[in-house]
């Protein structure tokens, strides 16, 4: 069964560690992190964006799959199955799709509309009892070739949507989807740890987890982020050794081109990816 992420992020904010999320993009996907959170005892959520949920053809389907799949392989560690970066429109489909946990992104909105929908969102999902992310200060990333910096989000801001009663947020602390540039200053621990103070025992999050050093990754938790998102790098180790099978000629070998086979070894590498994470974040043996 899937699960709200309330308790394990409460339990996460209490105990100084962090839950992943990780995007899932297909079934081999899906299976490799859930194999991983069980192998591990730790809980887990499976981040779906609009667009991956469009790509796997929608939400009912990504719903369906997930909870089979969550019985098919005697799951029993808490999973979350959480709407990534979603409009107003797509939070209302995932809630009557059965997810059990909604992001809505109002932060391109101003305040008070942020506000507004969060506030209407947060009814709907309390009387399903799943769990409502929402977000302050825009995340910054790669869009056309063109690397926008994260924002740092105002803590006054993030305090009036804490209030509104989320279960969890996400606040801009110059943080970034996708690979950081080189010259990428870090992240701004002086606005983290302002918003910490203005919003309490409320789990923060941090998106954009790819490529940021452990040393800061453990610092951002000692400081109240409690869930972490994970996409890009599960992406690039997938390719990376789907790239290294083809280039060692495996898929002409005998029955090579097999999906079954050509595919093991980049679900393999999400496989290590999430465990590596998970073991960062020091969610093993919370579950
Ligand atoms: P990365 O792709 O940078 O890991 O970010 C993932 C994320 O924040 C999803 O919301």
């Amino acid at each position: 069964m899937l699960v709200s992420a309330k308790e394990m992020l409460t339990a996460a904010r209490e105990g100084h560690y962090a839950v992943g999320q990780f995007n899932i993009n297909n079934l081999e996907w899906t299976k490799a992190i859930l194999l991983t959170a069980e192998e591990l005892r730790s809980p887990v959520i499976l981040g779906v964006s609009e667009g991956a949920a469009k790509y796997m053809c929608g939400f009912k389907t990504v719903a369906a799959m997930v909870s089979a799949m969550v019985e098919s392989l005697k799951i029993t560690v808490p999973v979350a199955l959480h709407l990534d970066h979603g409009t107003y429109e797509g939070a209302l489909a995932c809630i009557e799709a059965g997810f059990s946990s909604i992001m809505f992104d109002g932060s391109h909105y101003p305040i008070e509309e942020n506000i507004a929908k969060t506030k209407e969102l947060i009814k709907l999902a309390e009387e399903k009892g799943i769990s409502l992310e929402a977000e302050v200060g825009a995340i910054g990333g790669e869009e056309d070739g063109v690397v926008g910096a994260g924002e740092c989000a105002d803590p006054d801001e993030c305090k009036m949507i804490a209030d509104l009663g989320v279960t969890m947020l996400a606040a801009g602390i110059g943080n970034i989807h996708g690979k950081y540039p080189e010259n990428w200053p870090g992240l701004s621990f002086d606005t983290l740890a302002a918003i910490s103070e203005k919003v309490g025992m409320m789990p923060l999050v941090l998106h954009g987890g790819t490529g940021i050093p452990a040393d800061m990754i453990k610092k951002a938790i000692s400081l109240g982020v409690s869930k972490i998102n994970v996409n890009t790098e599960c992406q690039l180790a997938f390719a990376a050794a789907t790239r290294a099978y083809v280039e060692a000629g495996k898929d002409l070998a005998g029955k090579g081109f097999d999906p079954r086979k050509l595919l093991a070894p980049g679900a393999e590498a999400i496989r290590a990816t999430v465990k590596e994470k998970m073991e960062l974040f020091g969610s093993v043996d919370r579950a």
